[in-house]
């Protein structure tokens, strides 16, 4: 796990980007480290799971011991700041309601994701009297990939795009934060399925390549867990015991279960294997969790899996839920 102080959550849609990221919140902040939660966007997962949808973009909440939550919206970033820069609370109500505002600010192509960027950099930055940082880990739930490197070349292109003055400045120190490994780090996530691998692929190709970003861990999420071992023996000598009536529906079960497990386990490794070749990254495995409706209890759960794996020596076991799995 990286000590960089602001990290990163990306991937495909849907492969628990959200529920990896609070896990890793929640795995910082029960070290007592003063830990925030971001999203990029409203009403996302991240939000969802803490159970603050009603959360306002840009107002912080603390939703556990020592973590606090905080949505990112381009809007409100905007907003906040030029309520920084023109302190006069007229003049800004009269630049907020003019049309020049909405159409050419508000509607400049990159602006809203600069500015995000810009708050998150902000945060990331901001230290307390005793020149402490205000958070000792922040972890951004960037959204879907195409979206969130969207947000994080904003800063490089608009320092290239702008190759002098306010902006320039601005966006090239949000970018020195981003590309500092000692400060920051992407971590990618995928499933051990064909599309999510194949965009992983392609975004860590972009990380290393023209966004130059520190790259931090490669999550398998919703991973089976082992066969055990003699499964496939298992099917061949069940195939050979004699057996009728209520022994013969056992053993046509247990063995459409093993198959099951063999195939899964198969298309799991092959995914694996897959997405190991094409970055030379080790894929760490987070375990499928099976649940009807999946909680941030179940996210605690996936915190004490992260956990163990600081310790040297560490071997994966099963999950509470996968104990008693034929
Ligand atoms: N390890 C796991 N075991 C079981 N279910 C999981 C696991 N991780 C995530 N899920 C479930 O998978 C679904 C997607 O997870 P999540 O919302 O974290 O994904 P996401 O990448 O943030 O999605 P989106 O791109 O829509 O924001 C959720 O229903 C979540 O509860
Ligand atoms: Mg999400």
């Amino acid at each position: 796990l990286s000590d960089a102080g602001l990290q990163f959550v990306v991937g495909k849609g849907g492969v628990g980007k959200s529920t990896l990221t609070a896990a890793l919140g929640l795995e910082a902040a029960s070290h007592g480290q003063r830990t925030l939660v971001a999203e990029i966007g409203r009403h996302g997962g991240l939000s969802r799971l803490f159970d603050a949808e009603d959360i306002v973009p840009g107002a912080p909440r603390v939703v556990a011991p020592h973590l606090t939550l905080l949505t990112l919206e381009g809007d409100e970033a905007l907003a906040e700041y030029l309520r920084l820069v023109i302190p006069i609370k007229r003049l800004l109500s009269l630049v907020f309601a003019s049309r020049f505002y909405s159409i050419f600010v508000a509607g400049a192509p990159g602006l809203k994701e600069l500015m995000t960027v810009g708050k998150i950099w902000f945060e990331a930055e901001r230290r307390m009297a005793d020149g402490q940082p205000v958070w000792e880990r922040m972890f951004v739930d960037a959204g879907a990939s195409g979206h969130s490197l969207q947000y994080l070349q904003m800063p490089s292109a608009a320092a290239t795009a702008f190759r002098s003055g306010l902006v320039h400045r601005e966006a090239t120190r949000v970018q020195q934060l981003l590309a500092d490994p000692k400060r920051t780090c992407v971590h990618v996530v995928a499933t051990p399925e064909e599309m999510p691998v194949t965009e992983a692929c392609s975004i860590i190709e972009r990380l290393r390549g023209d966004l130059h970003f520190p790259l931090g861990d490669l999550f398998v999420n919703r991973c089976r867990p082992p066969v055990p071992r003699g499964a496939a023996e298992a099917i061949e000598v069940l195939g050979r015991l004699p057996a009728e009536g209520e022994a013969e529906r056992l053993r046509a079960a247990m063995t459409e279960a093993a198959t099951d497990a063999l195939e899964w386990d198969a298309v799991q490794q092959a995914a694996i294997s897959r997405l190991e070749e094409c970055t030379g990254l080790r894929a760490e495995r987070v375990p499928l969790l099976v649940r009807e409706e999946f909680g941030i209890d179940d996210a605690r759960e996936l915190v004490s899996m992260l956990a163990a794996r600081r310790k040297p020596g560490f071997r994966p076991k099963l999950a509470r839920s996968q104990r008693g799995n034929p």
